[in-house]
């Protein structure tokens, strides 16, 4: 496949793409974004992340170019002009390049880009190694339900995850209340039910957490949208994380505590295969 970028209606070859330097997605973080599996050759739930851009635009008042109709047009099209059969759609909305001032500019069109990059399909789940997790203060804004690219506090949180040899730092509130993970949500099972933090404003409602609790729900697994605290996670006889791209992920040991039962638990497992079944139906029919 070829990696290929759009941008504000042009497409190249994503190592010759550029953005203005005076793009305020890029001097600012004045923008938002939304990260897209590709499946088989096929976006995987695209209406669902074209509709939180849409909300995350509409929160910082930046008009969508195009209609999501369009957008939607356009990813298609992009995924198969690259022949992309396994990866993933990054895309980018900035307030547009305009001269460096925190206030919006006045005449300045936002700016959309798009590329595609090659992924390795999803692996089996005996191949699934459980990982390691640590908890962190999360030190983020008040409106983390917004896809911003203003990402700073969870890249520096991640940056410590790894150099303590773990996959995601699980992010805690005043209270030692669990948000998420610093690229995923978190899940756990706490006294025999599912756990997951709510979609207030102090998350971003994934995508695929929310697959998640629709498959939670159809295998009528005992859930409970409410936030977990640290010493409930400490005890939790399951914990997982879910993204775009990375999937279900069972987690091993938090803060090098190992949890109460090997990983991935039964419940995570019952999760990983019936996401990869949610695959299968969306994305393995009408094969191009
Ligand atoms: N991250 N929470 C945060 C803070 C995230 O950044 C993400 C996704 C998620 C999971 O959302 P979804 O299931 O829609 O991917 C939760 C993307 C993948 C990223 O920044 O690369």
């Amino acid at each position: 496949m070829q990696n290929i970028a759009w941008i504000d209606g042009i497409y190249s070859d994503l190592s010759e793409a550029k953005v203005s330097i005076e793009d305020r997605g890029y001097l600012l973080g004045d923008g938002v974004y939304e990260v897209i599996r590709v499946y088989n050759g096929q976006p995987f739930y695209l209406d669902a992340h074209l509709q939180r851009l849409h909300r995350s635009a509409e929160a910082i008042r930046i008009n969508l170019p195009l209609s999501i109709e369009q957008v939607k047009k356009t990813v298609l099209e992009l995924v198969e002009k690259s022949s992309c059969s396994e990866g993933y759609i990054y895309m980018q909305l900035t307030r547009g390049s305009a001269s460096r001032d925190h206030l919006f500019p006045a005449d300045t069109a936002p700016s959309l880009v798009m590329y595609v990059r090659e992924l390795k399909p999803i692996p089996e789940i005996d191949a699934v190694k459980p990982q390691m997790a640590i908890t962190l203060p999360d030190e983020r804004w008040l409106n983390c339900y917004i896809k911003s690219t203003n990402l700073l506090p969870n890249l520096l949180a991640r940056q410590k995850a790894a150099e303590a040899g773990a996959v995601e730092a699980l992010l805690y509130r005043q209270g030692g209340i669990v948000t998420e993970g610093t690229r995923s949500n978190v899940f756990a099972v706490v006294d025999g039910k599912v756990r997951t933090h709510p979609a207030t404003n102090l998350i971003l409602a994934g995508i695929t957490r929310g697959i998640v609790i629709d498959i939670i729900q159809e295998l009528s697994i005992p859930f409970l949208e409410k936030p977990f605290n640290l010493q409930e996670l400490e005890t939790a006889e399951e914990v997982w994380v879910t993204s775009t791209t990375m999937e279900v992920n069972p987690i091993k040991a938090v803060d090098n505590k190992l949890l109460k039962s090997p990983a991935p638990g039964p419940v995570c497992k019952q999760l990983m295969e019936a996401f990869r079944n949610k695959i299968a139906a969306n994305c393995l029919e009408d094969v191009k």
